[in-house]
């Protein structure tokens, strides 16, 4: 199993370029699976999770056609397929599987998936991806660990979320483009890569409007066709370049990406006295110079702050001066960093869903072990300010959703192997 060795202490400083969103990449894949025709999609992140969906296509017999692997392009068509099944061993190495049901039922009138179950942060049930297609008439079967969906087609409804669910959202919204008759989505996630989804289907000739808000309103068509789309920049990676140039008190600039999708944490880090500048409209600078201040965090749905950067603003509140409050609100078990984080030398307190962070308190290197795949990228952070050398086990999880982060970050001056 792949370590990460970091010998830490060096600001970081340089140029860094941000690869596409994991989780847009996910849904769109998903979504060639509505149409016949190709599917060409470009700025696709290199990343562990992406082969998974591409192997899980290619278990349906689906056409994935990428130059390279792990891929940055690729070409799905979706002729026909063999059997309408995501089976376990794909989705217990990656929940997003699910994403193939309601497009799976949509077009070929059945889908059988296996249940995520739980994971390192928390319980994730799929209920409400069931109940919305069950509203849309799918005959809803869930036994021997697998949930099946039946119908000839899907008919349109209301459906309101009881919570908001990103990829229920996707899966449902997806679902609804094939659906007779229309659809509306009422408390329905607003994250940019449903926006990104929408985009794509609607070139593919879906009728959506209102992705992106909390009402999304679908007529269904009988057809898609095929399109090419370039998937929009990752945020969660943005995000984690911007701790990292901040707790290393560096300077870098992330390239292709979209500050605008990057509101909440950017006000939150300019809270802590990190400075934030805009370069371009592609382009962000991080420098951080003085002392890190706190600044209480408290996670929410888009646009609130990411559940998936809560882990990496730990870290930063490690270092800054005062006592940080960081309350979780979307996942009950999201702080397994912290523990290792202590274990380096932080000062943090958890009770429940809540996290007090006393700082600043110097870490020092040890071998911690990765529990999740945002996680490990707090972890990665936590090793770049940590005096000695901090080895980080299992980074199998950080490989699901970054591309290559050690280069990167060597890149940027960092001291970070790779050891097989
Ligand atoms: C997506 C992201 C993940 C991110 C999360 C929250 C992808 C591939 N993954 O995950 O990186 O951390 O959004 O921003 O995009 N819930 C239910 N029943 C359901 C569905 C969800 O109770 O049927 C609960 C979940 O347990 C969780 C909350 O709703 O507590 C939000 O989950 P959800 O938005 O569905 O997360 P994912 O889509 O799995």
């Amino acid at each position: 199993m792949d370590k990460f060795i970091i010998q830490g202490g060096r600001p970081l400083e340089g140029t860094v370029r941000i690869s596409g969103a994991k989780n847009a990449a996910l849904p769109i894949m998903a979504a060639a699976l509505l149409t016949s025709e190709k599917v060409q999609l470009d700025n696709i992140p290199r990343v562990r999770d992406i082969v998974t969906m591409a192997k899980l296509l290619a278990h349906m017999k689906v056409h994935v056609i990428a130059q390279d692997v792990p891929p940055s392009a690729m070409t799905i068509q979706t002729e026909e397929i063999s059997h309408a099944e995501a089976p376990y061993e794909l989705v217990k190495t990656m929940r997003a599987s699910v994403l193939t049901l309601g497009p799976l039922v949509a077009r070929f009138g059945y889908a059988r998936v296996s249940l995520p179950g739980g994971c390192a942060i928390g319980a994730r049930p799929i209920d409400l991806h069931i109940q919305a297609l069950e509203k849309m008439g799918a005959k809803m079967v869930t036994e021997h660990g697998y949930v099946e969906a039946r119908a000839e087609r899907l008919r349109g409804a209301e459906i309101h979320f009881e919570k908001i669910t990103v990829t229920g959202t996707e899966n449902i919204l997806m679902a609804a483009t094939l659906a007779q008759g229309e659809t509306i989505l009422s408390n329905a996630a607003r994250e940019p890569e449903i926006a990104d989804l929408a985009d794509l289907l609607i070139k593919m000739g879906a009728k959506i409007e209102g992705a992106g808000t909390s009402t999304i309103r679908v007529r269904g068509v009988e057809k898609l066709h095929g399109a090419a789309h370039r998937v929009i920049p990752d945020r969660i990676e943005v995000g984690t370049f911007l701790v990292a140039g901040a707790i290393t008190g560096g300077n870098v600039l992330l390239t292709e990406c979209e500050p605008r999708h990057l509101c909440a944490i950017i006000d939150k880090l300019s809270e802590c006295g990190v400075e934030i500048t805009a370069e371009s409209a592609t382009s962000l600078r991080v420098r951080a110079s003085g002392k890190l201040r706190t600044a209480d965090v408290t996670t929410e749905e888009y646009p609130g702050f990411a559940t998936d950067m809560q882990a990496q603003y730990l870290a930063l509140a490690t270092q800054a001066e005062g006592d940080s409050l960081i309350t979780e609100t979307i996942f009950e078990n999201r702080f397994m960093h912290a523990s290792e984080m202590i274990r380096m030398g932080a000062n943090i307190e958890i009770n429940g869903r809540q996290a007090i962070v006393h700082g600043p308190t110097p870490l020092s290197g040890t071998t911690i072990i990765a529990s999740d795949l945002r996680a490990s990228a707090s972890l990665v952070l936590a090793g770049l300010v940590a005096e000695n050398t901090t080895v980080v086990d299992r980074v199998y999880h950080i490989d699901r959703g970054y591309e290559r982060i050690e280069n990167k970050l060597r890149a940027l001056g960092a001291r970070i192997e790779r050891s097989g």
